[in-house]
C-alpha cells in the first residue's frame, strides 16, 4: 500500500471556490480559498447565477495554486470534487474542472458529498479523533444529527423538517437589519446582548424523535419585532438577537446530546458553519462537561465551507475504492449515507 496519498480537493458548492492538498486525509499541505461574500452582499444573500460566473473566472487561479503549494501535480494522487449537494450551477462549475484535470492528468477522480466533507474538518482539525462518533452538522442547507459508522459511512438520527438553523440565524440576521453573512453578524450583535430577556419557544422538547424544526422559531422572532415595532415598543437588538441564538443553540445541545445518550456514545462533533458561533460552542461545552462527553469542534477556518475537509473526505473514499467517471454529474440534492 502506498504510504502518503495525497487529494487535491476542489469545492464551489455554494459561494465559496476553494481548492486544497491533503495528505493522508489529515495533514494540510497546500490550500486556497475565494469567499464570494462581498459580491452577494449587496444583494442580501446569495445570488445563485453570479456565484456560478464567479467560480468560473476564480477557479483557474485557486486550482494551480492549491497545486503549486504542494508542489506540482505530480505531487498529487488523485482529485477529489464536491458533488452535491449544494446549487447546481456552482456545483457543475467545480465538477467540470475537476473532470477536465483526472482526464488531462489520467489520475482518479474522486465524488465527494458536502456533508461529509463537513464532517471530515473535524479530521483535519483533531489528528486523534476517529470514527465512531456522533456529530451535529450544521450549515445554511443542513441540520442534521449523523452517526459516524466509519469514515465513509453515516446513519442519521435526525434533522430539521424546515429551515437549516442557518437558514434561520440568517433570516433573523436580515430582519434586524444586519448585512449578509448574517450568522457572524447576529452573533457580534448577541454577544453585548442579554439571552434572558426574551422567553423563545423550545419546540419537539422531550419528544420520542431526534428532529428539528427551526421555522416557528424564526417566525415567533419575526412576529416578535412586528408586534413591538407596531406598538412603538423599545427594545434592544442585541437581547433579541441573543435571546433567539440562546434559543437555537439550547435547542442542537438538547436533541445531539440526546442522541449521543440513546446511541451510548460519549464521543461528540460538530462541524459546518454554525459550528463557529460562539453560543453553539458555548451550550455544548457547557453540557459535555456536565456529561462527561469528549466535545470537538473543527478550527474556525474548517466550520464554513473549505477544500480542505473535502479533501480529506476524499482520501477516505478513495481508500474504498470510490471513482467517478467521466459521466460525473453535479447533485444539488444529495443524501449523506
Ligand atoms: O457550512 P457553511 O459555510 O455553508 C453551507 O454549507 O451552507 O454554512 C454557512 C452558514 C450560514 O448560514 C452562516 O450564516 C452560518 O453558517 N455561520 C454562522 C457563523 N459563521 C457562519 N452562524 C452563526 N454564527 C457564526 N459565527
Ligand atoms: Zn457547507
Amino acid at each position: 500500500m502506498q504510504e502518503q496519498v495525497n487529494i487535491l480537493a476542489i469545492e464551489t458548492s455554494c459561494d465559496e471556490t476553494a481548492a486544497a492538498v491533503v495528505q493522508n486525509g489529515r495533514e494540510v499541505l497546500a490550500e486556497q480559498l475565494y469567499s464570494q461574500a462581498d459580491i452577494h452582499r449587496e444583494y442580501g444573500g446569495v445570488v445563485p447565477e453570479i456565484a456560478s460566473r464567479s467560480h468560473v473566472e476564480k477557479l483557474p487561479h485557486i486550482v494551480p495554486a492549491a497545486i503549486d503549494g504542494a508542489g506540482g501535480k505530480e505531487q498529487i494522487d488523485a482529485v477529489a470534487v464536491t458533488y452535491g449537494p449544494g446549487l447546481v450551477g456552482a456545483l457543475l462549475t467545480g465538477v467540470s474542472y475537476a473532470k477536465a484535470l483526472a482526464y488531462a492528468w489520467g489520475k482518479p477522480l474522486v465524488p465527494v458529498n458536502h456533508i461529509a466533507g463537513h464532517i471530515c474538518a473535524n479530521y483535519i482539525s483533531h489528528k486523534e479523533l476517529k470514527p465512531p462518533f456522533i456529530c451535529l452538522v450544521i450549515s445554511g442547507g443542513h441540520t442534521q444529527i449523523v452517526k459516524t459508522l466509519d469514515y465513509t459511512s453515516y446513519e442519521t438520527l435526525g434533522q430539521t423538517r424546515d429551515d437549516a438553523a442557518g437558514e434561520a440565524i440568517d433570516k433573523v440576521a436580515r430582519v434586524l437589519g444586519l448585512p449578509y453573512p448574517g450568522g457572524p453578524n447576529l452573533q457580534q450583535l448577541a454577544l453585548a446582548g442579554d439571552s434572558a430577556r426574551y422567553e423563545m419557544p423550545r419546540v419537539f422538547k422531550g419528544e420520542s424523535h431526534l428532529d428539528f424544526s427551526f421555522s416557528g422559531l424564526k417566525t415567533a422572532v419575526i412576529n416578535m419585532l412586528h408586534r413591538m415595532d407596531q406598538a412603538g415598543e423599545a427594545y434592544k437588538k442585541e437581547d433579541v438577537a441573543a435571546s433567539f441564538l440562546k434559543a437555537v443553540a439550547d435547542t442542537l445541545a438538547n436533541n445531539t446530546f440526546e442522541a449521543a445518550r440513546r446511541q451510548g456514545m460519549d464521543v461528540l462533533a460538530v462541524a459546518g458553519g454554525v459550528s463557529a458561533n460562539t453560543q453553539v460552542r458555548q451550550a455544548f461545552e457547557a453540557r459535555a462537561a456536565k456529561e462527561g462527553i469528549k466535545l470537538y469542534f473543527p478550527e474556525m477556518k474548517y466550520c464554513t465551507d473549505n477544500a480542505a475537509m473535502i479533501a480529506s473526505a476524499g482520501y477516505y473514499a478513495y481508500m474504498d475504492g470510490r471513482r467517478g467517471d467521466m459521466t460525473l454529474n453535479a447533485k444539488p440534492v444529495l443524501e449523506l449515507l
